[in-house]
């Protein structure tokens, strides 16, 4: 989808759909809002008409559909709900569902009145960036495996009319940089909407490859017989049982500060995870296409910041590998040495996640020294069951990098909710055979003996581990939920959370 701003007033403007936002009307105040003048005139008087029949009540997910009667398209009201409940979300949700709408309806080109979205707390700039991630996000489906597709809309123009004209510089500018996001977003959901036939070890490496070579970052991938040699003995065990060999993948943006912090991202990047020998009964492995989502995030932000220059250096690890049982997998029982040098002994071949993240955490905090590592990953069933699948869970060592993501994640619309981390926890993943077990016998706190068991791969290093086994998509049964700007299947969640957190680091270190 292509993006512009425009200074003119939207309904002026030859586009198939002009759309504006309706706040909900009061218990009381029936009286038809004044902003709404011109889209009235534009229908000859219908729309106060429909307000007046209560057909426009302005609550959330209303949708109301008007054509001019002098051809020139259609005038869409889109409800906000109430006023003083309206933030950034709102908006993001709202073009969403306008565009989504439009589909398959012969609407190419689509104007919002940004007037009617930059309201009290939310200010131009504001408004414009949820509007672009609400439009490209939610004009997203994933079609490489369809034959016909049902068009929609191509071209979005944000209007800003009289009242805006003096913010046209600031508006173009977040327009910009929030399209380079939303689109990074969207290039993510393609790779991790890949079938793990497709999406190998060995495809995400070449797939990182040629995002470096298009950005210009260094990219080095290293291959089982690398890795060996690096004693990474945990991303070789759970790759062990595939003919898709594993692959440790690092991409490296240099920063665009000249002495700037450097953070390291690390993903999961479990091409599918069947379980392995402690095989997953079949319903609980029907989506494990998407236990890759954390390395595919850790693209998308590398993409992200590379294309918006943002002034941290960002250090992208994926831990890529595909968990299968045969002859050659990993067992139950095996210990096996992780690349800082900790013994791991392997419980069940399912705990998979973490085993491959030791290799990846010890690697970039002894390598690159970073100042902080932020760690993704579809890690634990239990993630889902206490948070749900809209938000992430987030543990971190680290007060300052905590506040950091979770004022991102509230900008966003990704959100997080952190979780503690205490000694209970330490203590349930020691081993009695070696230094720690990779899964506890007690089903108590998955997500937090998850993130104890991570802990011990990354030293003193402030660092945050996002578990984002419930948000990373959605499904049949839990898209009908979603903000409309989530399509079925991958979502790439993280993506546009991180990067905020990445650009923002400028002003708070
Ligand atoms: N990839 C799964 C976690 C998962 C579950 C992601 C549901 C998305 C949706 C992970 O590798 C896993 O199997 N975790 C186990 C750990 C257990 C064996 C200690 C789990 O959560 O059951
Ligand atoms: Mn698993
Ligand atoms: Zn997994």
């Amino acid at each position: 989808m292509k993006v512009q701003v425009d200074r003119r007033e939207g309904l002026t403007a030859a586009t198939d759909a002009v759309a504006s936002g309706v706040f909900e009307r009061g218990e009381k105040d029936d009286s038809f809002p004044r902003t709404l003048a011109r889209e009235d005139d534009a229908v000859q008087g219908h729309l106060k008409a429909a307000w007046q029949r209560k057909e426009v009540k302005g609550k959330r997910k209303e949708l109301t559909v008007l054509h001019r009667p002098d051809g020139k398209g259609r005038i869409v009201l889109v409800g906000l709900g109430p006023r003083g409940r309206y933030e950034a979300e709102t908006a993001r949700r709202a073009a969403a569902e306008v565009v989504r709408a439009l589909k398959g309806k012969g609407a190419r080109t689509l104007a919002f009145r940004l007037s009617s979205f930059a309201v009290d707390r939310v200010d131009a700039e504001t408004a414009a960036q949820a509007l672009v991630d609400g439009a490209v996000l939610g004009g997203y489906e994933f079609v490489k495996y369809k034959a016909t597709t049902e068009g929609g809309v191509e071209e979005t123009t944000l209007h800003l009319g009289e009242e805006l004209s003096r913010e046209e510089a600031g508006v173009k500018k977040a327009v910009a940089e929030e399209f380079d996001v939303a689109d990074a977003v969207l290039w993510a959901r393609n790779l991790q909407n890949l079938p793990a036939d497709t999406a190998t070890p060995e495809r995400l490496a070449e797939e990182a490859r040629a995002l470096g070579k298009e950005l210009g970052l260094k990219v080095t991938v290293f291959d089982e017989a690398k890795l060996k040699e690096m004693g990474c003995g945990g991303i070789l065990a759970v790759g062990g049982g595939s003919v898709h060999p594993p692959r440790m993948i690092v991409v490296e943006y240099p920063g665009g500060a000249r002495r700037g912090r450097t953070v390291a991202v690390v993903g999961k990047g479990i091409t599918f995870d069947s379980g392995g020998i402690s095989i997953k009964p079949a319903p609980q492995m029907s989506n494990m296409k998407f236990d890759k989502s954390g390395a595919v995030a850790v693209l998308g932000i590398l993409r992200a910041a590379a294309t918006l220059k943002v002034a941290p250096k960002v250090v992208g690890v994926l831990c890529c590998a595909e968990n299968l049982p045969s002859g050659s997998a990993y067992r139950p029982g095996d210990v096996v040495r992780s690349f800082n040098g900790k013994t791991i002994e392997v419980l069940n071949t399912d705990a998979e996640g973490r085993v491959v993240l030791s290799d990846g955490l010890g690697y970039v905090v002894q390598q690159y020294r970073p100042d902080e590592v932020i760690d993704l990953a579809t890690l634990t069933g239990a993630q889902v069951v206490a948070l749900g699948d809209d938000m992430g869970g987030l543990v971190a060592n680290d007060e300052r990098l905590a506040q950091g993501l979770l004022a991102a994640a509230a900008a966003t619309g990704e959100p997080l909710w952190r979780m503690p981390l205490t000694d209970y926890h330490r203590e349930l993943v020691k081993s009695d055979v070696g230094d720690v077990r990779n899964s506890v016998e007690i089903p108590l706190a998955g997500m937090l003996t998850a993130s104890a068991f991570l802990e011990n791969f990354v030293g003193t290093t402030p660092w945050a581990h996002l578990d984002i086994a419930g948000p990373a998509y959605t499904t049949l049964s839990t898209k009908k939920y979603q903000p409309a700007y989530q399509n079925l299947g991958g979502v790439a969640f993280g993506v546009r959370l991180v990067t905020r957190y990445l650009r923002d680091l400028v002003r708070t270190s």
